[in-house]
């Protein structure tokens, strides 16, 4: 028998990630929407200088201190009949691992880009990520009120980078001081704002171009400017296909000014109209459609100490079908089908948490986890059991080993190390038959070595050394009961062991793989590690 409640509130749900390049405008453009969904009263109180007040995203310590998002958060709000939630992602290269697995866990994909400066370096990683995921983006193009490039060049870029065609849905009157609003391809208006010091209300001016009254709203140049335009682009930009949209090759593009409320609200609804609800997804067993009766989610995100004063561990699980309610059951997949009760599920919105009765395909809820879950794990009603599809591990790119200054400080750095490399923000190795005295430590970004060493001294407080090593490239032994010892190698290339004791070669280079490959007859090598 259908639940219909349930139906009509997976229905009603959008889930989606931010991503941008650090000091694009994510921030405020989260913020601008939140406000829309009177989530928070007035934004920009909420982000000030960025040494006073901060945005109700950003909390880590060190997110502070470099001004830059390094964990995602999760964001809901209710807007004109959905269920929004928002996923914060970090807006840095060297955290695109933290970007993949959150965007595993959403629908769709809003790229924040700024206008002046169009796909920037650090962020085109964090963009193909997205790209390779083929799930549907849309990009906001934001700073319109400050000197920008042309819009015609920004889509060229983003095509060409990103390898994603652009539709723009409105197109932008003028740029900095000259900046008149925006001209919806849609409704065929011109539609003027006026800056209101991030207030809700806008005021607008509807007119279609062509008419004498934009002379004067919007200047005879711009007029004359936006006529030529729209000509050009209604002969030569792709047509809106929404299937294009929803596999991912065709993105959506809004212009606007995040700080001024320049076509954020037009953006949002627009964006609410293509985007979907919750998708069906891939599992051992077929797939699983939202709808379904029976209840599943899969954890994708695992942080520790998100609050200080909680000293704790939150697991963050995707809804995937169904409902959750309080205190049911479920079991736990990769636990061999443990039954448990998730404890103190929440809702988190940045720092606030609050504790949540019911949640829907599409929701994120976080639990309180002593440590038995594992980035990637199922979770759903017992009875039912089945596995989704994993999350790949990046390959790290960066090792050093890493040792405790003092020796009296032993177990914490031992749990600091484990507990960190369990969130998967790290992987550590150690050297075979050694101790946990030192490991070594493997990540995908060097900005996660400072995180890595911020996070030991303020939540662990073991202050640690750590010695860069010249190792590049990381493979696993597939061979079953090898020795690696008697493997014949370069003399640059070292054998480390996982965790769990897999055995793992470290190169410095790729020559150094193609020579163990070339010395060794039969040595299987693999990039990930496949238990
Ligand atoms: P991020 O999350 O992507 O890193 O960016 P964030 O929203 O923090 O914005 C970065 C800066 O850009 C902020 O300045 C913000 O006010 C500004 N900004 C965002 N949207 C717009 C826009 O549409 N127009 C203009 N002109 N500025 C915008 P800030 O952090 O306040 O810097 P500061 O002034 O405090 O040093």
């Amino acid at each position: 028998m259908p639940d219909n409640k349930m139906i009509e509130e997976i229905n009603r749900r959008r889930t989606f990630a931010i991503i941008s390049h650090p000091d694009a405008g994510k921030t405020t453009l989260t913020e601008k929407l939140l406000l829309y969904g009177g989530a928070i009263t007035l934004a920009g109180s909420v982000k000030g200088k960025k040494t006073d007040r901060h945005a109700v995203s950003d909390w880590m310590e060190i997110e502070k201190q470099r001004g830059i998002s390094v964990t995602s958060s999760v964001m809901q709000f209710e807007y004109e009949g959905c269920c929004i939630n928002i996923l914060d992602t970090p807006g840095h290269q060297d955290f695109s691992e933290d970007t993949y697995r959150t965007l595993m866990a959403v629908d769709s994909a809003v790229m924040v880009i700024d206008a002046a400066k169009g796909v920037e370096n650090q962020t085109r990683k964090l963009f193909k990520v997205c790209v390779m995921r083929h799930i549907p983006i849309f990009t906001f193009i934001n700073k319109l009120d400050r000197d920008s490039r042309n819009p015609f060049d920004l889509l060229t870029q983003i095509e060409d980078e990103l390898g994603i065609a652009t539709c723009p849905m409105n197109w932008p009157i003028g740029n900095g001081v000259d900046f008149k609003g925006v001209y919806d391809r849609n409704s065929r208006k011109v539609i003027s704002y006026t800056a209101n010091g991030g207030q809700r209300e806008v005021e607008s001016v509807e007119a279609e171009p062509g008419d004498p009254c934009l002379d004067s709203l919007i200047g005879e140049a711009n007029h004359r400017q936006l006529s030529e335009d729209i000509e050009l682009l209604d002969g030569a930009s792709d047509e809106l296909d929404l299937e294009r949209v929803a596999k991912g090759e065709l993105s959506p593009v809004f212009f606007g000014s995040a700080l001024n409320n320049f076509g954020v609200e037009p953006f949002l609804e627009g964006f609410l109209k293509m985007t979907s609800p919750p998708l069906p997804r891939v599992s051992d067993k077929g797939i699983i459609e939202p709808t379904e009766d029976v209840f599943s989610a899969f954890v994708f995100k695992i942080q520790a100490n998100m609050n200080k004063a909680h000293r704790d561990r939150l697991t963050f699980m995707r809804v995937c079908s169904g409902k959750f309610t309080r205190d049911m059951e479920v079991s736990h997949v990769q636990g061999g089908n443990k039954k448990m009760r998730l404890s103190q599920p929440q809702q988190i919105m940045a720092q606030e948490r609050e504790i949540i009765n019911e949640a829907y395909a599409g929701d994120i809820i976080g639990v309180f986890d002593p440590g038995i879950f594992s980035i990637g794990d199922t979770i759903c009603t017992p009875g039912h059991e089945f596995k989704f599809e994993g999350i790949p591990t990046f390959a790290p790119e960066h090792f050093a080993r890493i040792r405790h200054k003092d020796t009296m400080k032993r177990k914490q750095f031992v749990k600091g190390a484990t507990q960190i490399a369990q969130e998967g923000a790290i992987q550590i190795f150690r050297e075979p038959d050694s101790g946990m005295e030192e490991v070594i430590v493997g990540v995908v970004g060097m900005l996660q070595f400072d995180v890595f060493e911020h996070r030991m001294s303020t939540e662990y407080n073991v202050e640690i050394i750590n010695e860069g090593l010249p190792y590049q490239y990381i493979r696993w032994i597939d061979n079953e009961g090898i020795d690696p010892k008697k493997l014949n190698l370069s003399s640059d290339t070292k054998i480390v062991q996982d965790f769990k004791g897999n055995y793992l070669l470290l190169f410095t280079s790729e020559w150094n793989i193609r020579w163990a490959l070339e010395k060794n007859e039969g040595l299987l090598l693999s990039e990930f590690n496949k238990n």
